[in-house]
């Protein structure tokens, strides 16, 4: 029987790495698992005891397709706080994770044959859904010979082989944790509405950003009133990775467009979540992220002083987001084997970075610092034994 061409998108290196770090664990040996962008703290006590009480109440129906109108009225409360951004709730979509919301913007703004535009390295999953969907990607690289910066110039160059339909971009990004700055932002937003191009702004990883001056990140927020959507989520910031829960914030004329697309495609996203979320939006929630977003930045800070230890030639600048993405030319292996032989031989786990760069990747690995700063030390300790040999 037929498989469609448009489902051949690639699995994640890491993915082999996750089980094989499993059944080693399971195997009795002791695994340090920093490969996954995961947050181990878990929703806050907060969100799982109003959880308990919703399922007590028992009332767990469908919500409005673009989700129920007490969180969407809470996320546009959450702009005003993070950003002093007036926004409409009726502009907010409630998704199922981002990842549901990637799939509804993309379906919303883009057709079969169109060219939007990403920095590569990235989070893997954009360029492949828009592949399933039949767009053609346009990956603009981003490493170090670019600063890892995206900018005007580098658009105008990507556009010069046929006009682009979309960007996307992220700030904090993973896997690098580099940041753009308003200025930035504001530069790349310009450019994508003098050019009608649609820009796609996944501001997932706001909040975990390490210096107070640019925190809580850029946001194109604004930007929506030329076109922009804003793509995030309750799974990083606060750790609610498996309650499936993520938002858009739309220009006006997508979202009657996405509201018919999301009543089709899942019909709402999880009530127990949605209702749950609200408590996330509360002073209580806050502070139990903040918290969280502390733990990340002492692992940050362990992995910055092991450095010079480690045996990696440079690391991007880990602005914001739990990651560390580094190179690691100078152990003369590729970051496949590089990964599997660090697990095999001191029972680390890492991401090889071919699962964000087809083109650079095997020269760099990515850290998660998820995982927490004691996790991290030790990881740090068993990688420079191993590389000493
Ligand atoms: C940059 C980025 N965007 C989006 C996602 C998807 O997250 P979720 O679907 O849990 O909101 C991830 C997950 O790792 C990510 O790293």
């Amino acid at each position: 029987m037929k498989i469609s061409r448009r489902s051949r998108v690639p699995t994640f290196a890491v993915m082999d790495i996750l089980a094989e770090a499993k059944a080693r664990a399971q195997a009795g040996e002791s695994i340090v698992s920093l490969c996954v962008g995961e947050p181990v703290t878990g929703a806050s006590e907060v969100v799982r005891s109003r959880a308990t009480e919703l399922l007590a109440e028992g009332d767990l129906g469908y919500t409005e397709a673009l989700g129920a109108p007490a969180l969407r009225i809470a996320l546009a409360q959450h702009y005003h706080r993070w950003y002093g951004a007036t926004v409409d709730s009726g502009s907010i979509a409630v998704t199922t994770g981002s990842s549901g919301g990637f799939l509804l913007a993309f379906l919303a703004a883009f057709d079969v044959g169109d060219r939007v535009a990403l920095a590569r390295p990235g989070y893997p999953a954009y360029k492949n859904i828009l592949i399933a969907l039949g767009c053609e990607v346009v990956e603009i690289d981003c490493g170090p010979q670019q600063g890892y910066r995206l900018d005007a110039a580098a658009l105008s160059a990507a556009s010069a082989a046929g006009p682009l339909a979309g960007l996307i971009v992220a700030s904090p990004a993973n896997p690098t944790g580099t940041m753009m700055s308003h200025a930035e932002l504001a530069e790349i937003a310009r450019w994508c509405a003098d050019h009608q191009v649609r820009l796609v702004s996944d501001e997932i990883y706001h909040g975990i950003v390490y210096d107070q001056a640019s925190w809580p990140g850029a946001s194109a927020v604004e930007e929506t009133a030329s076109g922009a959507i804003v793509v995030s989520s309750f799974s990083k910031y606060w750790s609610m990775t498996g309650w499936r829960l993520g938002w858009l914030v739309l220009p006006d004329d997508l979202v009657p467009v996405v509201d018919a697309l999301a009543g089709n495609v899942t019909l709402c996203p999880p009530a127990l979540a949605q209702y749950a979320a609200i408590a996330a939006l509360g002073e209580e929630g806050y502070a139990a992220a903040a918290a969280d977003v502390a733990g990340y930045g002492a692992a940050r800070d362990v992995v910055l002083a092991a450095l010079p230890r480690l045996g990696w030639r440079q690391v991007a600048p880990p602005d914001g987001a739990f990651y560390l993405y580094a190179d690691i030319t100078a152990s003369g292996m590729s970051s496949p084997e590089y990964c599997s032989r660090l697990l095999a031989e001191a029972g680390v786990a890492l991401t090889p970075g071919t699962d964000f760069d087809s083109v650079h990747g095997q020269d760099w690995v990515r850290v998660s610092l998820a995982a927490g700063a004691s996790n991290v030390q030790e990881a740090c300790a068993r990688i420079e034994k191993w590389q000493r040999g």
